[in-house]
């Protein structure tokens, strides 16, 4: 029995570790597994793809990144933004059908976001025995309560805001930071709170700069003369912008430059020194931690179980503590987005963060 494994969309620490879980728990049942390189383009004839032995993981746990390599373009976009979502061409599919046939794949784990697994499903659609896993720095895929490598990008956050924290407060500045999160805020959520943010901006909850400058201006008044704002790079402006890269860096949208913004507007409205600092990609490198190196085994190991189960076009997730599986349909419809009036968002508020509205 030959399994394949494949990583599509951004990469994200944790990757490894459901390599790692995926070859190990095949290699208990004999079973060969096959790593096709670049995500979903390595499907492509002739295939471009390697044999993962056992010795071929050792150590590969705690490394950020994926030794497969992965790709957010190609010829397998099946979803363009959120909720629209186009088919695979015909002859894609027959090109894949093909190096599948000829490798003799019984099993195909895709290990990816919203738009992998929109793809994953097309291609279970289309016949091929898919298995997901869910993996997204942004944690914003329905029917998993927690994809790997959000906890890695969140401790990045943090560790960050202890830094920022203490440059801000040696010179009684605003300290404006970015983090990722297109779509969902909860890296700057779970970031924010945990790092000790004063005010935090997310997609989901419209804000308003003269609220949050009177925030930062009522906590001088008590002799607070630092503030730390967090920023996801998906919320938008007062007037219901994103804001994205520009300087001819990308073509394609990609976000980032809220933080400048907001700083800029910040320092305008309360007369106090701004900076901004966006994390970017860092989020998304270096290793992973223990409980995302510890998901991803798990996440990579249950993968093999449903395969061995023949239970395809079913999703791994991480419900209640417990590894389970859902169908790959439920993950894809809407993205998972914070609950404004959820309990996160009332601990946060509780605890005296702003959240600009
Ligand atoms: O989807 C994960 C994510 O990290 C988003 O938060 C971010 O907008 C995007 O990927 C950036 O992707 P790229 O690799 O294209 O810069």
């Amino acid at each position: 029995m030959r399994i394949g494994i494949l990583n599509s969309g951004g990469d994200c620490p944790g990757l490894n570790a459901v390599i790692h879980g995926v070859v190990g728990a095949a290699s208990k049942l004999g079973w060969e597994v096959i790593g096709f390189r670049d995500g979903f383009e390595g499907l492509l004839p002739p295939g471009d793809y390697q044999v993962i032995e056992p010795e071929d993981t050792v150590g590969i746990l705690k490394l950020g990144g994926t030794i497969l390599g992965t790709t957010n373009k190609g010829h397998f976009a099946s979803k363009v933004g959120e909720g629209s979502k186009e088919e695979i061409a015909a002859r894609v599919i027959d090109k894949v059908s093909r190096t599948m046939k000829q490798l003799e794949i019984r099993a195909l784990i895709v290990v990816g976001g919203d738009g992998s697994m929109t793809t994953a499903w097309h291609l279970y659609q289309a016949g091929f025995p898919v298995i997901g896993v869910p993996k997204t720095i942004d944690n914003d895929l329905q029917a998993t309560a927690m994809t790997f490598g959000f906890d890695s990008a969140v401790n990045c956050v943090v560790d960050a805001m202890d830094r920022l924290h203490t440059t801000a407060v040696s010179h009684k500045r605003v300290m404006v930071v970015e983090t990722m999160g297109r779509n969902a805020g909860w890296i700057a959520l779970w970031g924010g709170i945990a790092g000790g943010a004063n005010v935090i901006l997310l997609p989901e909850i419209e804000f308003s700069l003269d609220k949050v400058a009177e925030h930062i201006k009522e906590r001088e008044a008590r002799g607070h003369h630092s503030s730390m704002v967090v920023v996801a790079e998906g919320a938008r402006t007062p007037c219901g912008d994103l804001v994205t890269q520009e300087h001819g860096m990308t073509s394609d949208g990609t976000l980032g430059g809220i933080g400048i913004y907001v700083a800029a507007e910040l320092e305008k409205r309360t007369g106090k020194d701004t900076r901004a600092c966006t994390l970017g990609h860092l989020q998304r490198g270096g290793a992973p931690t223990s409980l995302d190196r510890i998901l991803g085994a798990r996440f990579g190991v249950k993968a093999v179980k449903l395969a061995e189960e023949g239970r395809f076009g079913r999703m791994v997730s991480y419900q209640a503590y417990k590894v389970g599986s859902a169908s790959i349909d439920k993950a894809i419809n809407k993205l998972r987005t914070v609950d404004p009036q959820g309990e996160i968002i009332e601990t946060a508020r509780a605890i005296g963060i702003c959240m600009g509205d």
